[in-house]
C-alpha cells in the first residue's frame, strides 16, 4: 500500500541533513556548554553559532533569540513573562483573537484568571483579523497584542504588519506565532514590528522538542525556568546543543529554498482546489483566497447539502494509507469542532466535516491525485447528499 503523509502542518519529518548536523551533538560532542574545558567550549561554540544563524534569519540579534522546548513553551514564555510588569504598570488589558492556537488561548485563559482583562477578537469568514477591530479594542490599559501570522487550520495569513505598526503607536508590547509562517513566507521581525514571537523547529523539518522566542531588546521579560545562568538567565537548564543544531540547520535549509517551494505548493494547492470544486458541488474551501499559505489546504462539506463524518473521512483516507487532520478534536470523550472554523463563521455539522490536507517538500501531484481518488470513492460510501 501506498503511504502518502499529508499532514505537515501537523509535524515534518527530520530533514536528513538536520540528522547528519546534530549527529556529533549526540555522540562525541556531548560536552556541557556552561564548562569552561575544551569539551564546553566545543558546545558553547556551536550553540552560539547555531543561535546566530536563527538571528539572521529573523533579522534578529543573537541576544534576542531564547530557546524553549517548544513552540507553545515559547508563546507561554512570553505572555506570562512580560505580565508581571504589566500588571505592575496597570496595564492589564491583552488582545487576541479566537483563532489562535491553544498555546496562545490557554495561555491568556490562565492570564484572565491572574489580573488580566482579555478581548478575544472575532475573525472574519476566512479567518482573518481586521485591523481596524483591534484600533477599536485598545483601550488606555492594553499591554499586550497577541495574534498569529498564519493560521494553522485554514492557512490564512493575518495583517501582522499593519497590526504591528498599531501596536508600536500605541506602545503596546506585540507578540506573533509564526509557528506555521516561518520557512513558509518572509518572517523578518522588523518588518512585522514585532516584540515578541514564537517558532517551533517540528514544523520545518528540523527536531521535536526544540523551539525558540525572540524578545525585542528592551522588552522586560520574567525568567521561565528559575535556576543556573542558561538562556542569559531567563530559561534555567542545560542546553539541548543537538537539537539547536539540528533546528538551525532546518531553518537554513527551509529558508534557502522558500521561494522555489512556494510555487511548488501554490501549484499542488491551485491544482487540487480546482479538481476538488469540479468533483464535488457541495464544498467550501476554508482559508483566503490570495493571504494563505500555500502548503495547507482546509475543505469542508456543507452540512446543508451532504451529511459527512469528518472523522470517518480521515480514519477512512487512514486506512488507505492517507494521513491528513480533521476539523475537530477529541477532548475529554467527545468530538469538538475547531474553535477556528466556529470563529469563521461554520455551523457545527460543517466544521466537523472538514479535512485539511497539508503539504510537504516530499508531496507531489501524483500523491494529490491518488488522494483525490480515494476520497471520491470514500464519500461515495460515506457521504449522504441532502439535496
Ligand atoms: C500555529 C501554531 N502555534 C503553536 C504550535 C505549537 O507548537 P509546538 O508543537 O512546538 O508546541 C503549533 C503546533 O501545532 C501551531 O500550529
Amino acid at each position: 500500500m501506498r503511504i502518502i503523509y499529508l499532514d505537515n502542518a501537523a509535524t515534518t519529518p527530520l530533514h536528513p541533513q538536520a540528522l547528519e548536523a546534530m549527529k556529533p551533538f549526540l555522540m562525541e560532542k556531548f560536552g556541557n556548554p556552561s564548562s569552561i574545558h575544551s569539551f564546553g567550549r566545543e558546545t558553547r561554540a556551536a550553540l552560539d553559532e547555531n543561535r546566530d544563524k536563527l538571528a539572521r534569519l529573523l533579522g534578529a540579534k543573537s541576544s534576542e533569540i531564547f530557546f524553549t522546548s517548544s513552540g507553545t513553551e515559547a508563546t507561554n514564555f512570553g505572555l506570562k513573562g512580560v505580565s508581571p510588569e504589566l500588571l505592575r504598570e496597570g496595564r492589564n488589558h491583552i488582545i487576541t483573537s479566537k483563532a489562535e492556537h491553544h498555546a496562545t488561548l490557554e495561555t491568556c485563559e490562565y492570564l484572565g484568571e491572574h489580573g488580566f482583562n482579555i478581548t478575544y477578537l472575532d475573525v472574519d469568514g476566512y479567518g482573518m483579523i481586521n485591523p481596524d477591530d483591534i484600533q477599536k479594542a485598545i483601550n488606555q490599559n492594553t499591554g499586550l497584542i497577541s495574534l498569529m501570522l498564519a493560521n494553522n487550520e485554514v492557512g490564512t495569513i493575518n495583517l501582522i504588519r499593519e497590526i504591528g505598526a498599531i501596536a508600536k503607536e500605541n506602545q503596546i508590547i506585540f507578540h506573533t506565532d509564526a509557528v506555521q509562517a516561518f520557512g513558509k513566507i518572509p518572517v523578518n521581525v522588523d518588518e512585522l514590528g514585532v516584540d515578541l514571537l514564537s517558532l517551533s523547529a517540528h514544523k520545518i523539518y528540523g527536531p521535536k522538542g526544540i523551539g525558540l522566542l525572540y524578545i525585542r531588546q528592551g522588552i522586560e521579560i520574567e525568567k521561565l525556568i528559575h535556576g543556573g545562568r542558561q538562556e542569559r538567565g531567563r530559561r534555567a537548564g542545560t542546553e539541548n546543543v543537538a537539537y539547536a543544531v539540528g533546528f538551525a540547520k532546518a531553518a537554513d535549509l527551509i529558508c534557502e529554498n522558500r521561494e522555489s517551494e512556494y510555487r511548488r505548493m501554490k501549484d499542488l494547492k491551485n491544482k487540487m482546489r480546482e479538481i476538488l470544486l469540479s468533483r464535488f458541488q457541495y464544498l467550501i474551501i476554508n482559508g483566503h483566497l490570495t493571504e494563505s499559505l500555500q502548503n495547507i489546504l482546509s475543505v469542508s462539506f456543507d452540512s446543508e447539502k451532504m451529511k459527512i463524518d469528518g472523522e470517518s473521512l480521515m480514519m477512512n483516507l487512514d486506512l488507505a494509507g492517507i494521513a491528513v487532520s480533521s476539523g475537530s478534536a477529541c477532548t475529554s470523550g467527545s468530538i469538538k469542532p475547531s474553535h477556528v472554523l466556529m470563529a469563521m463563521g461554520r455551523d457545527e455539522e460543517t466544521a466537523k466535516a472538514t479535512i485539511r490536507f497539508s503539504f510537504g517538500r516530499a508531496t507531489t501531484m501524483e500523491d494529490i491525485d491518488y488522494t483525490l481518488g480515494y476520497l471520491e470513492d470514500i464519500i461515495k460510501r460515506i457521504g449522504k447528499t441532502i439535496v
